[in-house]
């Protein structure tokens, strides 16, 4: 028998509600018909205790610290994958054989440039343009590149959009930011790997051949390992709003990479560097806690803090070990290091952060890593978007591919002014 919840109103009306369960983690209550037969709306602003869809992605337990990816645990596949694979794992369901991985590899591989067209898109920019402004629009803008690609209908042609927005994503990305400091872009050179191929065409330039530390590789490519999916998030939920509707999935996409530019969420990597900045010196720190404290000051400490994580994010547990692994191999010191340690350290024992459960996210040590690449600051989202992109196609797919998938469409509990008349210009 399917098992049910009784709900019970202050008019002592009982209703049985049936519970819809996933494979782990907590049960649901289905109330599709509770409109129906009891008129009433649920009211739940920020979605915390409501599931929006079903889905066999990525699983989190947050008051455990658990990440799965497709049931891999996220440090697993952090040791030992690649983010490539990572992406054909979230996209297919399985880690791939080496015939399907080499098969995967080569058609992202051959989808890496860019139409000649969307260069001129770009001079289209002011020179400081924000480049998750320059992102944003470019992505939308491949809708109008591939029109005669965009039957969301056609498994083959949902397939060839994913490869598509992976492949292209570090393309476009590298190219907003050479276009910011006035250098000409760089063609994707195919016969290097994806996060590497990525590296090139951001830093080489064409007078002499880069010389690229293999460890900044390795260490970016565990860094969009991390990102590369994070389940019903507010990008992805975008992504999956604007996908119900039957948009293109380039549109979709682009909306998801607007959701992300947000401080609260992926935006807060590219704070938390500006953060540390600005707290400038360790003997600042205490300060600087007593500040984000204080909620008259409008301040908080970007990187702490989650919706759904009560307990370490495993993912900042993975960036912290790594930063000083990372910072000693390319020999690099950063005194944004030891003010983030001193920060994490003051944080984690005052009762204002223990209460609440706020711990370091995954943005807190990000930045400094990237920072450590020579990646500018203004650029950290857009990486989060690159990996992310892996997450938000795989989701986009999963929603066409689901049986019931309906529009988005929430409801309201309206305060605004009841039923009255119009009245006259002349008489108000
Ligand atoms: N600094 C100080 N106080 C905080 C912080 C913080 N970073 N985060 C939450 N709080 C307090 C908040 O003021 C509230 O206190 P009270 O109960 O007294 O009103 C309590 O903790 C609960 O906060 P909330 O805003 O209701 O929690 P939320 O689940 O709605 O927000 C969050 C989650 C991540 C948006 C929030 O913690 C935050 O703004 N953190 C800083 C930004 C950040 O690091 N974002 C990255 C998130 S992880 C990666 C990603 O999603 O991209």
């Amino acid at each position: 028998m399917s098992k049910t919840v009784t709900l019970t109103d202050s008019a002592n009306h009982s209703m049985q509600m049936p519970l819809v369960d996933g494979t782990i983690g907590p049960s649901c209550i289905d109330i599709g018909n509770l409109y129906k037969e009891t008129g009433h709306f649920t009211y739940d602003p920020g979605f915390a205790a409501t599931a929006a869809c079903k889905s066999a992605i990525t699983f989190i337990d947050g008051e455990k610290g658990v990440l799965l990816y497709r049931g891999y645990p996220i440090e697993q596949l952090a040791e030992k994958s690649s983010f490539l694979e990572v992406a054909y794992l979230l996209l297919e369901g399985e880690l791939p054989t080496p015939e399907q991985f080499g098969a995967f590899e080569d058609a992202v591989t051959h989808h890496t440039m860019m139409h000649e067209s969307l260069k001129s898109f770009l001079h289209g920019f002011r020179h400081d343009a924000h480049p998750m402004a320059m992102l944003c629009g470019s992505i939308a803008s491949l809708s109008a590149f591939y029109h005669d690609t965009l039957n969301i209908n056609d498994p083959a042609q949902r397939k060839l959009a994913a490869i598509r927005l992976i492949a292209k994503m570090p393309t476009i990305a590298a190219a907003a930011y050479r276009y910011s400091i006035g250098w000409p872009f760089r063609y994707p050179r195919n016969n290097l790997e994806y996060v590497t191929r990525f590296l090139h065409m951001m830093f080489e330039v064409p007078s002499e051949p880069l010389a690229l530390n293999p460890v900044a590789a390795k260490a970016l490519d565990l860094l969009f390992i991390l990102h590369a999916d994070h389940e019903q998030n507010a990008s992805t939920s975008t992504v999956r709003l604007v996908g119900s509707t039957g948009a293109n999935p380039y549109a979709s996409v682009a909306a998801g990479i607007a959701a992300l530019w947000g401080p609260a969420h992926g935006g807060a990597n590219e704070a938390v560097l500006k953060m540390l900045a600005e707290i400038g010196d360790v003997k600042n720190v205490d300060k600087a806690v007593a500040r984000a404290k204080d909620r008259n000051s409008g301040f908080r400490l970007m990187g702490f803090g989650h919706r759904v994580y009560k307990n370490f994010d495993p993912r900042a547990k993975i960036i912290r070990e790594m930063t000083h692994k990372v910072l000693n191999e390319l020999g690099v010191s950063d005194p944004l290091l030891d003010i983030a340690l001193k920060l994490e350290e003051a944080a984690l024992k005052d009762d204002y952060f223990v209460e609440r459960k706020l711990y370091p996210n995954v943005d807190f040590y990000s930045g400094i890593i990237y920072k450590a690449l020579r990646i500018p600051t203004d650029m950290f989202t857009v990486m989060f978007a690159i990996a992310r992109t892996a997450g938000w196609i795989s989701h986009w797919i999963e929603q066409h591919e689901s049986d019931d998938a309906r529009i988005g469409r929430p409801r309201q509990v309206y305060t605004g002014a009841v039923k009255r008349d119009y009245v006259g210009i002349e008489r108000r």
